[in-house]
């Protein structure tokens, strides 16, 4: 289920996506920070498949603890930001639907999904957490079987901005964005509650962790075999 108005909006929106990690607020910043320290270390000896990796703000991350990374985006603009960074293990990047992703079954110790979720149609979840978990080896090695981790926000990231436009008959929220030419683009973007969020994952995953803060969420899941 591609959504090709996010896809626009993302590739439009690249050269400026990456200034939400470096707002001026200590304490946003701290909980981003400590999410990398998190992950960094779940990560560290692993191959890492980094789906939707944007500009490549968490595989840049990754890649300092990781042996190898695979980052696919569906966005030939943010891979190409991407691509022009440093990192510090081998980075293959690929042109990838996550709805259709080329990679084969069981090869990777660890998938991220980073600041997607919100994105994804409700009534499309089944699908998704299929695709996701598919790459994933059965027996991954990750410390506590950790294998699929997931980051997104919640509406206080959003500043002064957080608008419904309206909600479709599945329970999707829409939203108006503006890139800083002030060009208006409607997207689907869901904020959860942490209840919602375990009602959700619990019938796919063990949830082995789950933090919710004021600005992020994020989990890291097993998935049910
Ligand atoms: C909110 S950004 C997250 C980028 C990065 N993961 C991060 O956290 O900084 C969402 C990303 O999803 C990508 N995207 C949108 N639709 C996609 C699709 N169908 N398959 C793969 N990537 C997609 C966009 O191009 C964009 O880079």
């Amino acid at each position: 289920m591609r959504d090709k108005k996010t896809e626009n909006y993302y590739s439009k929106r690249a050269p400026e996506y990456e200034q939400i990690y470096f707002r001026d607020m200590p304490d946003r910043r701290k909980e981003i920070a400590d999410e990398v320290d998190y992950i960094k270390e779940l990560c560290a000896g692993k191959n890492v498949l980094d789906i939707a990796c944007g500009s490549g703000y968490w595989t840049e991350r990754i890649s300092e603890t990781a042996s190898s990374i695979v980052a696919c985006d569906i966005s030939d603009e943010m891979l190409e930001i991407a691509k022009n960074k440093q990192y510090y293990c081998p980075v293959d990047f690929v042109r990838a639907n996550l709805n259709q992703l080329p990679f084969e079954s069981n090869s990777f110790d660890i998938v991220t999904l980073c600041f997607w979720f919100s994105h994804h149609p409700k009534q499309d979840y089944n699908n998704l957490f299929k695709n996701i978990t598919d790459p994933i080896k059965p027996e991954s090695p990750v410390k506590a079987n950790c294998p699929l981790w997931l980051i997104d926000n919640n509406p206080p990231a959003e500043g002064s901005v957080n608008q419904t436009h309206h909600i479709d008959d599945h329970g999707n929220n829409f939203k108006k964005r503006f890139l800083d030419n002030k060009k208006e683009f409607i997207i689907l973007k869901n904020y959860f509650e942490k209840d919602e969020l375990m009602n959700i994952f619990s019938p796919y995953f063990e949830i082995k962790r789950l933090v919710y803060g004021k600005y992020y969420w994020s989990v890291m899941l097993n998935p049910i075999q």
